[in-house]
């Protein structure tokens, strides 16, 4: 049995009822258990209602519950929050990494990379817990090294009509100049998928794909991990 197996979903934490995950807190070795499934509620309860009702909810959480199991936590995300409450359109990913620095116990380091000033101003004031560098997403990954990154977040280069290749070629780019220094167990994540043909990850998926990697979730965000 994994962490993973010991998280529950809202609906099922009301059907068990929370004073009844002790006996399973227990025996999963980790003593904060209680607190990390907690930790899962109170996220839901912050943000169901700003992003319950987008087609991001799914990911968000998988990529939430799955980052409060972790011990430390390195996140790095390209394309930071540029609007303040844009929930329902760019979703406001910064956010909830925000969040999880504010609320989460232990080392945690959120860096979120864009090359627009403004919206580099928009998030460092937005989301004081976040590392904002204004600096284009391929020239600084690809000089990152020795950080054990838990997550990528894909975000940047708008998928906007006529220029919908160049933002599936900007994410590989952004990929390949990072791929190298992921370690494994490391989540990949991109937004803006349509469907398996349009959005940003339609050729990321095309090319895990090809090297055997499938989405854990393959939802408005798509989730990979790397093997
Ligand atoms: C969709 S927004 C990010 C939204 C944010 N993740 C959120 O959920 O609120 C995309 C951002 O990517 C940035 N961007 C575009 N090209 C970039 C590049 N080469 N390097 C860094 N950022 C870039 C844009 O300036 C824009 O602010």
């Amino acid at each position: 049995m994994t962490l993973d197996d010991l998280l529950f979903t809202s609906a099922e934490m009301q059907q068990i009822g929370i004073q009844h995950l002790a006996p399973i807190v227990d025996i999963s070795g980790h003593a904060d258990m209680t607190e990390r499934v907690s930790l899962f509620e109170s996220f839901v309860a912050e943000f169901e209602p700003l992003l319950g009702h987008t087609p991001r909810w799914e990911g968000f959480c998988f990529i939430v519950r799955e980052l409060l199991s972790r011990d430390t936590l390195r996140i790095l995300e390209t394309g930071t929050l540029r609007k303040v409450g844009n929930w329902a359109g760019d979703g406001c990913s910064t956010k909830i990494w925000d969040w999880i620095k504010e609320h989460k116990v232990g080392d945690i380091q959120i860096v979120s990379l864009d090359s627009d000033r403004q919206a580099c101003a928009v998030a460092r004031e937005e989301c004081k817990h976040v590392w904002v560098l204004c600096k284009d997403s391929i020239t600084y990954l690809r000089n990152i090294t020795d950080v054990q990154l838990d997550l990528v977040y894909l975000d940047s280069y708008d998928y906007s009509p006529g220029r919908e290749t160049n933002a599936c070629m900007h994410q590989v780019a952004e990929l390949a100049s990072i791929w190298e220094q992921l370690p494994s167990g490391c989540l990949i994540a991109s937004d803006d998928s349509h469907n398996p043909d349009q959005g940003k990850p339609a050729l990321t998926r095309r090319l895990l794909s090809m090297l055997g990697i499938e989405p854990l979730l393959d939802s408005y965000i798509v989730v990979w991990k790397k093997p």
